[in-house]
């Protein structure tokens, strides 16, 4: 009996050790990747057993990441695909540095996610549909960038959103207004040149009119 319980307590120890370390990997990934001229991550230690002592890093009370703060840190460089294996981030805060490239289609594996904060890059390429896989999101700001292509129709599935922001980019097609965008206005898209007006429901859809990548 109890080497069994002893047994289980060694197990438990070593995976939530694991898992912590995998985090760990994953944010010295974002290190590795970033240049950060004022040493912001200069606390990011990888051979420490957790990353929950790392300053702008929040953990639970299971030493999982539930919080990466990096808002206005003059950061610049590649978001790494390794940010979706922080399955317990809460909110992921990067806004206002200067990142560049595609948003990782990975992000869309950060399940318990409220909050995404990606506004005022310099990121291209399309919005990922993966985000369609953050049920829990409550905020997305992804304005002041310079995404591209159209909005993905399966982000309207997201009924826990709240504030959605893709205004100051480069998007083009239409303006979805089914499920959760039925509540957003057109300051949540503005400064679109190439985005055409809201989707009339029930009539011809002129997505594929024009070419709009
Ligand atoms: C954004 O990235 C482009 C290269 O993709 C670069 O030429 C430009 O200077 C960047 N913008 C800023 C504000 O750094
Ligand atoms: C429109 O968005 C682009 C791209 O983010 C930005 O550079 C520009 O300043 C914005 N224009 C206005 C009038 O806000």
């Amino acid at each position: 009996m109890a080497f069994w319980f002893i047994f289980h307590i060694v197990l438990v120890f070593i995976f939530s050790h694991t898992n912590a370390n995998l985090e760990g990997d994953a944010l010295y990934a974002l290190r590795r990747a970033v240049n950060d001229p004022d040493n912001v991550l200069q606390s990011w230690d990888p051979t420490l057993v957790d990353p929950c002592t790392w300053f702008h890093v929040t953990c639970d009370g299971e030493n999982r990441v539930t919080r990466l703060d990096l808002g206005n840190a003059k950061l610049s460089g590649r978001l790494v695909p390794e940010l979706g294996k922080l399955e317990r981030l809460h909110y992921l805060e990067l806004y206002m540095n200067n990142f560049e490239g595609h948003i990782p289609a990975e992000l869309g594996g950060l399940k318990n996610l409220l909050s995404l904060d990606l506004f005022n890059n310099n990121l291209t390429g399309p919005i990922p549909s993966s985000l369609s896989k953050l049920s829990n999101i409550r905020f997305m700001r992804l304005n002041g960038n310079r995404l591209t292509g159209r909005i993905p129709r399966v982000l309207t599935k997201l009924g826990k959103l709240k504030i959605l922001d893709v205004s100051n980019n480069d998007l083009c097609g239409t303006i979805p207004t089914m499920g959760s965008f039925s509540k957003f206005t057109e300051e949540s898209f503005m400064n679109n040149t190439r985005l055409e007006g809201p989707e009339l429901v029930g009539f011809v859809r002129y997505d594929n009119v024009r070419g709009c990548i």
